[in-house]
């Protein structure tokens, strides 16, 4: 007996994260298959300090990606008391190492390392995570030889991707994050196909938010407050895309209270199944690119 969740289609209004991320994959399948006429297999090294369990879980669904893509990945896993200068010297090792082309540092790290050292640790050329200064600078400028956040990346791939037009829209983003929200605020901005928006990021400080997110016509919810986002806060129409992830007794519930979202918005991301798809296929897009451009 096939299950209830076949019988009944989602709604139409919802953005199917994980088949637009399938289809990204087919398209770098191919380019992985150019690289390997070349005699070049991408190469992308994960490094996990502590025992965040998150942590884990998204590592291992990275390492998953890299499989079926036939990306060859290896996993550092230092434990939590690792001082930053023992951190530093694996990073120059993989920094040097010809067969990564690109490295991933997870955050969060614990707290006696400082994350904007390792992240600059990390050779521009190598940081597909996009949170090296030099490629955050390049982002800033427009300049798009850079690597660009995954998160923020694939949220722009799937407003494009289903047809949602950003030249001249409103949009609020909620959460002030240097991996989310202003990397967000920074591509949607630019001057350029998929972006070209009015942009208003709102934060702890920001004084009546639910006035700035229903003058939304896309709704960013990177806030980390679950089910922050109410039907009444968003306009009729508005698309909303959810990037929470919070742990509520035990369960994973997302920024949106997505059941009654879905009533008004014109389009939205299911939490799981919408932004976090994107994110693992973006890594791999930026991972193939890296390795594409050690060609060149
Ligand atoms: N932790 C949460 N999101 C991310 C991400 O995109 N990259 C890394 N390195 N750590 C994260």
């Amino acid at each position: 007996m096939p299950s209830r969740k076949f019988i009944i289609p989602p709604p139409d209004n919802v953005i199917d994260g994980r088949a637009i991320a399938a289809l990204i994959q087919r398209e770098l399948a191919q380019r992985v298959a150019e690289l390997k006429k070349r005699g070049t297999v991408p190469g992308l090294a994960f490094v996990r300090v502590g025992d965040d369990a998150a942590s884990k879980v998204y590592v291992g669904r990275k390492e998953k990606a890299c499989a079926e893509l036939g990306i060859l990945s290896e996993t550092h896993v230092l434990p939590e008391k690792t001082s930053e200068a023992e951190l530093l010297a694996l990073l120059g090792k993989l920094n040097a190492d010809p067969r990564l082309h690109g490295i991933l540092v997870q955050a969060p790290l614990p707290k006696q390392i400082r994350e904007p050292v390792v992240y600059a640790t990390v050779l521009p050329q190598k940081d597909v995570d996009g949170f090296h200064p030099v490629n955050v600078g390049k982002l800033m400028l427009g300049d798009t030889t850079g690597f660009r956040p995954c998160t923020p990346a694939g949220i722009v791939e799937l407003l494009v991707r289903s047809n949602v037009k950003t030249e001249g829209a409103e949009v609020v983003v909620l959460g002030r994050g240097n991996i989310v929200g202003k990397p967000m605020a920074a591509m949607l901005c630019q001057k350029g196909p998929g972006a070209n928006a009015t942009v208003t990021i709102c934060h702890s400080a920001t004084r009546d938010i639910a006035a700035h997110c229903r003058r939304a016509d896309i709704l960013i919810a990177a806030l980390g407050v679950a089910e922050f986002v109410k039907a009444e806060m968003v306009k009729p129409g508005a698309v909303v895309i959810d990037v929470g992830v919070n742990r509520v007794e035990g369960k994973l519930i997302g920024d949106v209270d997505f059941a009654s979202v879905l009533k008004v918005a014109g389009k939205i991301t299911p939490n799981p199944g919408g932004v976090g798809p994107m994110t693992i296929a973006m890594l791999m897009q930026n991972t193939v690119r890296a390795a594409e451009k050690s060609l060149n």
